[in-house]
């Protein structure tokens, strides 16, 4: 039993969405994270093989590994709501991701959504994409605190979302084909810390602070009008703006600078941080003839990983 998962890409809104701002992300369809599940032998307990770390995991263990947690949580709980019975649960989970750790582009929620899907085809239950988007929202929550679900939701709907904290999760008017070139910094970066950092400003300033958030919130409905008509120019301009903000808000790095201005000399429409930022990766949007110059300029400026989608009309 095989079952896979997309990447994201939080297009704006990012940091302000968990003060119940809108915020807009895209699937990132052709980077994936899989897992696969087999039976082992009476007895054997549950184990999981994350094979590009080299590193297995029994359930029931402490490991002193920062990744072990989240996995062995999130197939807890996965059997937990599949009502596996313990009798049924010697299996082996072999996962592989595609999409680089801690970089912003949902590598970690992705192989959550991979697994609850592996386990729910190995027991013969289908599961709603709310379903799995609900089952990760809940391990998130308890690994991170107070996420906002925009993540487990565009990563469980796989498809782009105008998202507003338990209140909507609409599936995104597309006017004309976006096409995105996303790229990682290399420097590894934490969601909780950077989330962790704008509450401690927040709760310092809070005029301030939501006065930013509302800004930004403004910029992301303006974004949902401007993607639906096909405005690839003024949304490009929109992602600027939206950049200049999170920039204020105290979460940009030099890296990410770096390659958001190399971006902008090689002719993109607009270049932000994408996701938690300190570090993580950048969003670029292009035209079709842009791509290729923007992701050659971006790996000049030093970018790890580049990754590109286009987000279709519909
Ligand atoms: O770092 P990422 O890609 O998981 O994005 C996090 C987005 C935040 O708005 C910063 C946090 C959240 O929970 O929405």
């Amino acid at each position: 039993m095989t079952a896979s998962a997309a990447g994201k890409a939080i297009l704006l809104g990012e940091h302000a969405v968990v003060y119940g701002r809108p915020a807009i992300a895209v699937p990132l369809s052709d980077v994936r994270a899989t897992a696969e599940v087999e039976p082992l032998r009476r007895g054997q307990g549950t184990w999981i093989e994350a094979r590009d770390l080299q590193q297995r995991y029994q359930l029931g263990q402490f490991y002193d590994a920062d990744v072990a947690r989240p996995l062995q949580l999130t197939v807890e709980n996965a059997l937990g709501y599949l009502q596996v019975p313990e009798t049924q649960r010697d299996l082996r989970l072999v996962i592989h991701s595609h999409i680089p750790i801690a970089s912003g582009m949902g590598s970690g929620t992705a192989v959550a959504a991979a697994i609850v899907r592996a386990l729910a085809q190995y027991c013969g239950q289908a599961l709603s994409a709310e379903q799995v988007s609900r089952l990760v929202y809940q391990t998130e929550i308890e690994l991170h605190g107070t996420p906002s679900g925009i993540d487990n939701s565009v990563v469980a709907y796989e498809r782009p979302i105008y998202f507003v904290k338990d209140v909507t999760m609409l599936p995104l008017k597309v006017g004309a084909p976006l096409h995105v070139v996303v790229a990682h910094t290399g420097v590894a970066s934490r969601t909780r810390d950077a989330v962790a950092q704008v509450r401690r400003c927040w709760e310092t300033d809070k005029r301030a602070y939501d006065l930013l958030f509302d800004r930004i919130g403004a910029v992301v409905d303006d974004a949902k009008e401007a993607i639906g008509a096909g405005r690839l120019e003024h949304l490009g301009r929109l992602m600027d703006l939206n950049g200049q903000l999170l920039s204020d808000l105290g979460v940009s790095s030099v890296e990410l600078e770096r390659l958001i201005g190399a971006a902008h000399n090689a002719g993109s429409l607009g270049a932000k941080l994408s996701g938690g930022g300190l570090g993580g990766c950048m969003i670029a949007l292009v035209s079709s003839e842009g791509r290729a110059p923007v992701a050659q300029a971006l790996r000049s400026a030093g970018a790890e990983r580049i990754v590109h989608t286009t987000v279709r009309p519909g």
